[in-house]
């Protein structure tokens, strides 16, 4: 069954949105909730496939995870780990699987786990990762597609992450919780979702210290120190990003609930550059706006907390049609412009040169028929879609549904016309429920 949006442009967002659980932090919550034996309830967890998917890893492993959608938490018992292989099937369908590695490592000291190959924005190698569990004692062998790493301890040492790769960070963290002696990251990510997993990890007993800085500091604990716990997710600042922009392309205003506006510091100061309004309201409550016509800025993506790369398509959807040229560097992904055929085909302006993309403001979107590459670009299209003038189709929802939870409701919440319909139903009116909903098993 094909699900597409359907997008009449031209309605300016207004009233309010919720932002829902970080998909990025709460993924490597669910796996290192395999560190303890026992339960664990993780809140704030948002309904997306791609958590549906990190729960069949788990539940694959022997864990039994529970999902309440009211509550929208799960609470993942793993008192009893049965297995150590991640299969090929479930962590290439969600590069993210691959953190498993290092939850296991802890827990077990042996895991099996595919090898993600790359993807639609990049090469995304794993290099890093490997490196350093080696560097904690892991011997490891790759074959047939799987990594296989294996140790009788892993003893704490210094490790230099030649790029502050999220996931490697976050796979070492793990690894490390239970090492003999202390662990240093250096050069480590230090983005939000960091934070949130070194938190998590040390209200069940971890010791690490640093995270959200460049270094830091694990020191190992003995496996009875860990006990069960619950734990609340921080909000997704990407979604928070996404709906901040569509508001603003759309020259609308709207209030933003359970935002933390200090992990978008980047993003917000370059829409007010381009003439949006962003007030707060309370501590995770802000009013979004803009009147009139954007004006270009340039920007160049960079690690946290420098211009996210997952606003980066979002970003230049508001510079199609803003006053002016934009240039935007795109320094994180090799291929992360996929974005640019289709915005073009709605009229856009853009030159593409490598990882380099001007843009000319145009006057006007025009509605056409799209297709989301992946998840943020996907995103992209549908606000270009809210800001052209006639109908927008965006096909291969699949991706956007791995990361937007209630897109298209939140969306019609805030006055926009975009409605989810399936290939079949030539009327073009709603489906009954996201592809979400479809899927079996899980959440
Ligand atoms: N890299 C290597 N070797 C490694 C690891 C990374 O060369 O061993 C390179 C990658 O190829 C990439 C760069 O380093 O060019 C950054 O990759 P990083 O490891 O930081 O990214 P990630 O952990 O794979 C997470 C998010 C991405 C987000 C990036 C950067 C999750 C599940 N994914 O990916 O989110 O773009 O950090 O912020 O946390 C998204 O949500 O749409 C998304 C793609």
């Amino acid at each position: 069954m094909t699900e597409k949006f359907k997008i009449h442009g031209g309605e300016s967002l207004k009233g309010e949105v919720s932002i829902g659980g970080a998909k990025n932090s709460v993924l490597k919550l669910l796996a290192a909730a395999i560190l303890v034996k026992g339960s664990t309830k993780i809140y704030n967890v948002p309904h997306l496939t791609d958590v549906d998917i990190m729960l069949n890893v788990l539940s694959d492993l022997g864990a039994v995870c529970n999902y309440n959608k009211e509550e929208k938490s799960v609470v993942i018992d793993a008192s009893d780990i049965t297995s150590i292989t991640a299969k090929y099937e479930l962590v290439s369908k969600m590069r993210a699987s691959f953190i498993i590695l290092g939850a296991l490592m802890s827990r077990c000291r042996e895991a099996i786990v595919a090898l993600p190959g790359g993807c639609a924005i990049g090469e995304r190698r794993v290099d890093f990762h490997i490196k350093g569990l080696e560097a904690l004692g892991a011997k490891i062998k790759i074959e047939n597609g799987y990594v296989h790493a294996k140790a009788s301890k892993l003893v704490g040492t210094d490790i230099y992450l030649d790029i502050p790769s999220v996931g490697a960070t976050e796979n070492l963290m793990l690894a490390s919780v239970l090492a003999e002696g202390s662990t240093r990251i250096q050069n480590a990510a230090q983005e939000p979702e960091i934070i949130d997993l070194a938190n998590f990890l040390n209200t069940m007993g971890a010791d690490i210290q640093g995270a959200g800085t460049s270094e830091i500091v694990i020191n190992g604990v003995k496996a009875d120190c860990l006990h069960e716990t619950e734990y609340t997710t921080i909000p997704d600042r990407i979604e928070a990003g996404t709906f901040m922009a569509a508001v603003v392309a759309t020259k609308g205003k709207a209030i933003i609930k359970n935002v933390y506006p200090a992990h978008l510091t980047f993003f917000n100061d370059k829409l007010i550059k381009m003439g949006a309004s962003i007030k707060l309201v309370e501590p995770t409550t802000i009013e979004v706006s803009a009147r009139s016509r954007l004006s270009s800025i340039n920007f160049v993506t960079q690690p946290y907390p420098g211009f996210p790369t997952d606003l980066q398509a979002i970003a230049m959807t508001l510079l199609t049609t803003s006053n002016g040229v934009g240039i935007i560097t795109e320094s994180l992904y090799e291929n992360r412009f996929m974005q640019v055929p289709d915005l073009r085909r709605m009229g856009a302006d853009i030159h593409q040169d490598r990882n380099h993309a001007i843009v000319k403001g145009v006057k006007n979107l025009t509605g056409a028929t799209v297709a989301a590459s992946d998840l943020r670009a996907g995103a992209a299209l549908v606000i270009a879609g809210l800001m052209a003038n006639g109908e927008t189709i965006v096909e291969k929802l699949h991706h956007i549904d791995r990361g937007y939870e209630e897109f298209e409701h939140k969306l019609q919440n805030m006055g926009a016309k975009i409605t989810r319909y399936n290939e079949e139903d030539i009327s073009g009116m709603p489906s009954m429920n996201s592809a979400i909903l479809n899927t079996k098993g899980g959440i």
